[in-house]
């Protein structure tokens, strides 16, 4: 089904996550982590956002940007 809301060409960060959603907010409970470390995608390419899958590899490499995770320790 079509994107109900669209990103601008220039300027936009997101390529596909969530496109149908006005904002994509995620919220984490701390105390119900249950691994000693998380690692939370910054990158906006991860195929299991808001979790990193390690997909800012393949971006850093193409584009010569150096992001990567967020790392949530228990
Ligand atoms: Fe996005 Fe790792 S996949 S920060």
């Amino acid at each position: 089904s079509a994107a109900a809301f669209t990103v601008r060409a220039e300027g936009g960060i997101n390529p596909d996550v969530r496109k149908n959603e006005e904002k994509v907010v995620d919220s984490v409970v701390a105390s119900e982590l249950t691994k000693p470390l998380t690692a939370y995608c910054r990158c906006w390419r991860s195929g299991t956002f808001p979790l990193c899958d390690g997909s800012h590899v393949k971006h850093n490499k193409a584009t010569g940007d150096n992001v990567g995770p967020l790392l949530v320790k228990k």
